[in-house]
């Protein structure tokens, strides 16, 4: 199985993804493939529907961070404290926005053998980790935006697409 990335415009970045059942062997292959593209593209997060697939995990790797795999992830808690900074994805390249949110969560998910952790993140990996569920539930970045730097972000993403 080969994996690409989509784009927006793509229904299935609109959905709202199902629960991992199964962990199995192709999950963890998945898995790998994510890891593969997500670097290749440079990218710190990504989850499975934006390479098609409308389940409930993703793949993290901030700088200064080790490589991370969230299965089922439930946001537990959100700090009160919010913060502003800048975001891309893969699924929009080439546009960025400052993008408002919690500073710190706390997260539960289920690891490749389905076994269930929790994490605390603060800071970029706590924004990662909030993008890349949005993901999950057919949210993107821009959907945090106030409506009229969304609609500049997109029809900026779609002059540059459509060259
Ligand atoms: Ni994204």
């Amino acid at each position: 199985m080969d994996l690409n990335v989509v784009t927006l415009g793509n229904e299935v970045l609109r959905e709202k993804a199902k629960e991992v059942e199964t962990f199995d062997q192709a999950l963890e292959d998945t898995v790998r493939q994510m890891f593969v593209l997500m670097r290749e593209k440079k990218g710190v997060g990504l989850a499975a529907p934006q390479v098609g697939i409308s389940r409930r995990f993703f793949v993290t790797e901030a700088a200064d961070d080790k490589p991370r795999v969230f299965i089922n992830p439930e946001i537990i808690e959100t700090s009160q404290e919010t913060v502003k900074g800048e975001e891309g994805c893969l699924s929009l390249p080439g546009v960025w926005a400052d993008v408002v949110r919690p500073y710190s969560v706390r997260v539960q998910a289920q690891d490749l053998t389905g076994k269930i952790f929790h994490l605390n993140a603060e800071g970029w990996l706590a924004r990662i980790i909030l993008h890349e569920n949005d993901h999950l539930n057919g949210l993107l970045f821009v959907d945090r935006l106030p409506q009229n730097v969304k609609n500049k972000v997109i029809s900026k993403y779609e002059k540059m697409s459509h060259n």
